[in-house]
């Protein structure tokens, strides 16, 4: 190992890496079902739009080019949709990729990024690759995001705040009003970055779309991504809008091709499709009411979620995680938090996770 020690930046030793769910064809090996339910990453249980599949389909004999390095049709296409300048607009491999590239942008090693706790991983891991230090705030009652503590916990040293709306995994929001304030208050040097990744499944009318708050003069970003609703996890394309000055940094240390051509095309020709996004968020919302309604059935503690996924507080989240992957039922458990979070997949997949859940009830007996 001795070259190894001194080779290796020490920062990345406590970190572990990103854990993915469980694979439907390892659990399929595992319990013999033949239905898996995965509902484990909280994709949409739905292929791509059928625009996205034709365009991919019609652009698969180009691949012997390289992409365009800079998206432009994409871009293009999103800076008049949101009604910002196509220099604002920044294009990744995945919103994730766009995390860490801010981070890599912003962060020097005793720099401090705050954010609420639990929350997405990705928000530690990105701080601490490149030596600074996670500050993490407890969310409030209800699993909420703590806005005023999390004011609390900035410092001179704070570069970033990371702000999960709506949070995974607790699928709760924090309110207009709310980030109103926080905003009022948030010192210039702190650069806030608003990851909207659930954007399109919120139904709540009080939920702050950070994009009216951008006036691309404060430090302030809004992510959001097509892995969710638009079905296009397997891609990895996500944006983000955000002042000049960071656009220009992220374009400089950014990999040249970073999205590839499928990804954008993909993404560019699901973005018409305003009456698909409206019937999946209806979709979602309604198998989430039956889902709620068998965990009340069941006395199971939930979290009403604004996503798709729901957060249950169960302090036998082990046992049940096992007991329904027995059932075909790929939930997320998170090993320290008492929880699982399950995600919304189609009628189908409900259907068989309130059966699912019937079964380890009866089996494990007070849930
Ligand atoms: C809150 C949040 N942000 C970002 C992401 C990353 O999304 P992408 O697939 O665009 O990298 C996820 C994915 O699960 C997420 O939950």
């Amino acid at each position: 190992m001795e070259p190894w020690d001194t080779l290796i930046r020490t920062e990345l030793e406590p970190m572990v890496p990103y854990a993915p769910g469980l694979r439907g064809s390892e659990v399929r090996e595992r319990c013999g079902r033949e239905l898996i339910c995965k509902l484990s990453s909280n994709e949409h249980p739905a292929g791509p739009f059928p625009s996205a599949i034709r365009a991919v389909e019609a652009v698969l004999p180009q691949l012997n080019r390289y992409p365009d390095g800079s998206c432009r049709a994409l871009r293009r296409a999103l800076s008049e949709r949101l009604d910002f300048p196509f220099d604002n607009v920044v294009v990744g491999s995945g919103s994730n990729e766009i995390l860490r590239l801010i981070a890599q942008a912003l962060l020097r090693p005793g720099d401090e990024a705050v954010f609420a706790w639990p929350s997405f991983i990705v928000y530690p891991m990105v701080t601490q690759m490149f030596g600074a230090t996670a500050v993490r705030v407890p969310l409030k009652e209800g699993e909420i995001h703590d806005l005023e503590a999390i004011l609390a916990a900035i410092t001179d040293k704070t570069r970033i705040v990371f702000l999960c709306n709506p949070n995974n995994p607790t699928g709760t929001i924090y309110h207009r009003d709310e980030f109103e304030r926080f905003l009022e208050r948030v010192p210039a040097h702190v650069l806030v970055v608003a990851d909207e990744a659930y954007f399109e499944f919120v139904t709540e009318p009080d939920y702050p779309d950070t994009l009216r708050y951008l006036d691309l003069e404060r430090p302030l970003v809004a992510l959001r991504t097509f892995s969710k609703i638009y079905s296009l996890a397997g891609l990895r394309v996500g944006y983000g809008v955000m002042p000049t000055p960071l656009a220009r940094a992220i374009d400089k240390i950014r990999e040249p091709f970073n999205v590839n051509t499928v990804a954008q095309v993909a993404a560019y020709y699901s973005l018409d499709d305003d009456a698909e996004v409206r019937r999946r968020r209806a979709e979602n919302q309604e198998q989430k009411t039956y889902l709620y309604s068998c965990f009340d059935r069941l006395g199971l503690t939930y979290i009403p979620s604004q996503t798709n996924f729901v957060y249950l507080k169960t302090e036998r989240a082990v046992e049940m995680f096992e007991a329904l992957l027995g059932e075909g039922i790929i939930a997320r458990d998170f090993g320290t938090a008492p929880a699982l979070r399950l995600g919304v997949g189609t009628p189908e997949d409900t259907r068989a996770t309130i059966e699912a859940f019937e079964v380890v009830a009866a089996k494990l007996g007070t849930l």
